[in-house]
């Protein structure tokens, strides 16, 4: 992520299909005080908390695991059809934070690792790496998640005396390959993950964001056996500056000392030495949100949902009329989302990224970055969500000049 920062800067006035960004267009800095307005006013009005509470609340050091814990819970309940006990809830610093808390907890020793759907979300690789737990990637298929080759990992680590502890999965529109998996998968998913005996982690930024098709259920929705540790973020949702996410952990955890106990208690002891609380004011900004929208944000999203939906048909429709005659470049078709990805009969590396920057004024993300290997050297991750219809028919101008450069023959 440095190199794209560091490219993206060298070149600031290249068209970039790089940066998976929510859309500025509906940033509006009076929201915020508003939010902030309306949960102090929840406070006050529907709790009953006197002034000095309510400062106290916003202005102290607060409760670890949260304070919107169980706003997330309603908005779960409406938004998800889930029905999550507030206390499994905790609240964090976005949800990398999340993603951190569950990593760490999971590794208890040199034997442990996790799965991971490949190609995989730099910030799970990266959390990882922090905690020294080796990530073992699994194929992702066509349909997300290619589960003969699940259980072929979960056999072939277990054989060498390590302990799978999890696998990672975004089921919606994943970043960065886009795919969405169907609900047979989902099924067979967690009927397999629970007869082996592993957790999921369901991250889910994305899933507010389909195409129009409509949505499929969450895995936590359809997850009887608590197999489930869900991911939540509402950095698409709301906004990424109050840097808010959580975690439902409801599972019962046996600790370091054999005590046994709720997970997410003890993800929030980790949490209390790492981050001690997410800001309040934060969480506040957020709780208003979900008040404002009486907790759903599928309809308080509506404006951004179509933008992305726009954006996605715009970026699909653009690569079809400049590549369709090109037997060598072909893409997926995302159903929602932020991403699509491209291959290409060249090496799209960081050093022809570098080259379209400097010389074709468009960035774009190797995929290569995405694996731990060789993989995705002819590969390249588009992203749609912030840019406007202009430079989403300029920036396509502009990599069609690379790949005619590239020797892609245009059509
Ligand atoms: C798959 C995935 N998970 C998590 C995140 C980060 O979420 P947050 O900003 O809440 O930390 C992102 C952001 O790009 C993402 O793509």
């Amino acid at each position: 992520m440095t190199f794209l920062n560091e490219v993206t800067a060298r070149y600031p006035n290249a068209l970039s299909f790089a940066p998976g960004r929510p859309t500025e267009e509906h940033f509006d800095v009076r929201s915020v005080h508003r939010h902030l307005e309306r949960f102090c006013d929840h406070l006050s009005r529907d709790l009953g908390h006197g002034p000095a509470e309510v400062n106290r609340t916003l202005c102290q050091y607060g409760r670890t695991s949260g304070i919107v814990h169980d706003l997330i819970a309603r908005h779960l309940e409406v938004d998800e059809g889930m029905q999550v006990d507030p206390e499994s809830i905790v609240v964090t610093v976005g949800c990398q934070e999340a993603m951190f808390l569950t990593l760490r907890s999971l590794r208890r020793d040199e034997r442990d690792v996790v799965l991971a759907v490949a190609p995989t979300y730099v910030g799970l690789t990266g959390a990882a790496r922090l905690v020294d737990l080796p990530v073992v990637p699994v194929a992702s298929g066509a349909t997300g998640i290619d589960l003969t080759d699940l259980a072929a990992k979960l056999r072939l680590v277990r054989e060498r005396g390590l302990r799978p502890r999890g696998c990672y999965v975004v089921p919606d529109f994943a970043n960065p390959s886009g795919l969405r998996m169907d609900l047979a998968t989902r099924r067979a998913l967690l009927d397999l993950a629970a007869r082996e005996g592993i957790l999921l982690l369901e991250d889910n930024p994305y899933g507010m964001f389909h195409d129009g098709s409509g949505r499929l259920p969450t895995l936590k929705a359809l997850d009887t056996d608590r197999t489930v540790v869900y991911l939540g973020s509402f950095a698409k949702t709301v906004l990424p500056g109050a840097r808010v996410g959580y975690l439902i952990a409801d599972q019962r955890v046996r600790d370091a000392q054999g005590r046994v106990g709720g997970f997410a208690e003890q993800l929030s002891r980790i949490k209390s030495m790492v981050t001690v609380n997410t800001s309040p004011v934060s969480q506040a900004v957020i709780g208003g949100a979900l008040l404002e929208n009486d907790f759903s944000l599928a309809r308080g999203t509506v404006r951004e949902r179509q933008s992305y939906q726009r954006n996605l048909a715009h970026l699909l429709r653009g690569l079809e009329s400049r590549f369709q005659r090109c037997p060598d470049v072909s893409w997926n078709t995302p159903h929602g989302g932020f991403f699509v990805v491209v291959s290409v009969p060249f090496a799209a590396d960081d050093e022809l990224l570098e080259r379209s920057g400097q010389e074709f004024g468009v960035l774009w993300t190797p995929m290569s970055h995405f694996y731990d290997g060789k993989e995705g050297r002819n590969q390249l991750r588009l992203s749609c969500s912030s840019l406007s219809d202009e430079q989403l028919e300029e920036g396509l101008n502009r990599l069609a000049a690379l790949f005619a450069d590239r020797g892609v023959d245009p059509c």
